[in-house]
C-alpha cells in the first residue's frame, strides 16, 4: 500500500463528546475464544481494526464461522477446543503482534501445522519469547533467521503441560501459553513475577475455564487445567484507554480544551498513563465509573493543563506500556524533567520506539536525551513546540498517532509521513480528532 502522508496544525480548544473504538486486546481475545467455545458467541463493540480483522481471518481459515451483523454485532460459532483445523494456507497476520503470538500458542497444541507471515515492522519482531515455551510443551518451530517470521508451527496433540516463569513482563506470552493450555491434558502455570493486562485470564473464566491466579512470594501463579470446554459468550468490549490516550494527552495540551472520551476501560493493568497525567498536574476526572464486559469502565473528561514533568516509576510501565509514545509528547511540553526508565520492551514494538521518538521529537525542536532504556526530557514549559518537520513512523500506529498530537501543539504543521498504519488500532482517529476541533 502507497504511503498516506498527513499533516496536523496548532488547533484552537478542543471540545465535544467522543467514543474511541473497542479494546484491541480484547477483541482478539474475544474472537479467540468465541471460535473455541461449542455454539454461538455474539461480540459488541469490537474493534473492526486490521489487527483484529487478521485474528477473524485466521481462525476463520481454522474452522470457524465468524460474521458481522448488520447491527454491528459479530457473531462466532466455535468449534470447540481441540477442534481447530489446518488452514489451507499461510496465515498473514498483517502489523499484529498480538495474532501471531496469541495464535501460535493456541496451534502449538493442535494437530496442525501452518505458517506465519506479517509485513516488514512483524518480520522484525522477536519470536523466540514464545518459541521456547511453547517448545517444551511439545511443539516445533521452524522460523527466520533471529527467531523471526516467517515461520511455521507444527502444533503436538496431546501436548506436555509446562510451568513456565516469565522472562520478560508480556502479556502476549502470558497468553499464548494460557491458550496452549487450554488443549494439553493436565496443568499449565505461568509464573508472572511482575502482573501484567489481565484479560486473558479474566476472559477464560468468563468462558468456563477453571483458571486460578494465586500470589506467591510477589509473583502471580495462574494455572490453567486443559482439555476445557468453553461455553458461547455474549461479550461487550470496552473502549480502548490506548486508543483514548490520544484525545486526553492532546486536550492537556490545547489550552482550553475540554473533552469527555466517553466508555474508556479502565482496567488496572491498564491504566497507568491516567494515574502519571495526573501526578503531573493534568486535570483529568473519571466520571460514571462502571462495568463493562467483565472490565472496569468511565467516561474520562479532560482539560487543557499545565503539565510539569516527573520521573515515572518502571513499577508502572507495565500497565502503560503502549502508551510511552504519547506521555514522551505530553513530557516535551511539560514544565521540567521527565525521565522514563525500565522500557527496554519499547525497543521491540512495531518499532523501536525509544529510538523513533527520540528522532521525531527532536525533528520537531524537543529537548531529548535517549538512554537504553528511556527517555529523558526536557519541557517547554506550555510554550508550543516548533514543528516544521517531517516525522518517520516506520510502519507504527501508535508513532503516527502520537505525531498527530504533537502536530496539535507546535508552532509549525508537523507533517506525519505514512498515516495508514493507524489502521490497525484506530481506524476512525484522524475524524474522530477533527470532531473535536483539530485541524488535520
Ligand atoms: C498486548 C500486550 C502487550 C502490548 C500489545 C498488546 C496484548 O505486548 O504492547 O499492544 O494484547 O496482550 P507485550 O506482551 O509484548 O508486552
Amino acid at each position: 500500500m502507497s504511503p498516506a502522508p498527513a499533516r496536523f496544525k496548532a488547533t484552537g480548544p478542543l471540545r465535544g463528546r467522543v467514543r474511541v473504538p473497542g479494546d484491541k486486546s480484547i477483541s482478539h481475545r474475544s474472537l479467540m475464544l468465541s471460535a473455541l467455545a461449542v455454539g454461538e458467541s455474539r461480540v459488541e463493540g469490537l474493534l473492526e481494526g486490521e489487527d483484529v480483522l487478521a485474528t477473524a481471518a485466521a481462525m476463520r481459515a481454522m474452522g470457524a464461522a465468524i460474521e458481522r451483523g448488520g447491527d454491528g454485532i459479530w457473531r462466532i460459532s466455535g468449534v470447540g477446543v481441540g477442534g481447530l483445523l489446518q488452514p489451507q494456507a499461510a496465515l498473514d497476520m498483517g502489523n499484529s503482534g498480538t495474532s501471531t503470538r496469541l495464535l501460535m500458542g493456541l496451534v502449538a497444541t493442535h494437530a496442525i501445522t501452518c505458517t506465519f507471515t506479517g509485513d516488514a515492522s512483524l518480520s522484525k519482531r522477536p519470536m523466540g519469547r514464545v518459541t521456547d515455551p511453547l517448545s517444551q510443551m511439545g511443539a516445533e518451530f521452524s522460523a527466520s533467521p533471529g527467531g523471526r517470521l516467517p515461520l511455521m508451527v507444527r502444533g503436538l496433540c496431546p501436548a506436555v503441560p509446562i510451568e513456565y516463569r516469565l522472562p520478560v513482563a508480556s502479556a502476549q506470552v502470558k497468553s499464548a501459553i494460557l491458550l496452549a493450555g487450554l488443549n494439553t491434558p493436565g496443568i499449565t502455570r505461568v509464573i508472572e513475577p511482575v502482573a501484567t493486562r489481565d484479560h486473558s485470564e479474566r476472559m477464560l473464566r468468563g468462558f468456563g475455564a477453571d483458571l486460578t491466579v494465586e500470589q506467591i512470594e510477589g509473583a502471580r501463579l495462574i494455572s490453567i487445567r486443559g482439555e476445557a470446554e468453553l461455553k458461547p459468550q455474549q461479550i461487550v468490549v470496552p473502549g480502548d484507554p490506548s486508543s483514548a490516550a490520544f484525545p486526553i494527552v492532546a486536550a492537556l495540551l490545547v489550552p482550553g480544551s475540554d473533552i469527555v472520551v466517553e466508555n474508556v476501560g479502565l482496567n488496572p493493568t491498564r491504566a497507568g498513563l491516567i494515574e502519571v497525567l495526573q501526578a503531573m498536574g493534568g486535570d483529568i476526572t473519571l466520571l460514571d465509573p462502571r462495568e463493562v464486559g467483565g472490565e472496569p469502565v468511565a467516561d474520562v473528561r479532560v482539560r487543557g493543563s499545565a503539565l510539569t514533568g516527573i520521573e515515572v516509576s518502571p513499577d508502572i510501565v507495565p500497565s502503560m506500556v503502549d502508551e510511552f509514545p504519547v506521555l514522551f509528547v505530553a513530557a516535551a511540553l511539560a514544565k521540567g524533567r521527565t525521565v522514563t526508565r525500565g522500557l527496554e520492551e519499547l525497543r521491540v514494538k512495531e518499532s523501536d520506539r525509544i529510538r523513533v521518538m527520540a528522532d521525531g521529537l527532536r525533528a520537531i525542536g524537543a529537548h531529548v536525551e535517549e538512554t537504553e532504556d528511556g527517555l529523558i526530557i526536557d519541557g517547554t514549559g506550555g510554550e508550543k513546540l516548533a514543528g516544521g518537520a517531517t516525522v518517520a513512523t516506520h510502519l507504527d500506529h501508535r508513532i503516527a498517532m502520537s505525531f498527530a498530537v504533537a502536530g496539535l501543539a507546535a508552532v509549525n504543521d508537523v507533517t506525519i509521513d505514512d498515516m495508514a498504519p493507524v489502521a490497525t488500532s484506530f481506524p476512525i482517529f484522524t475524524d474522530l480528532m477533527r470532531a473535536l476541533g483539530a485541524e488535520a
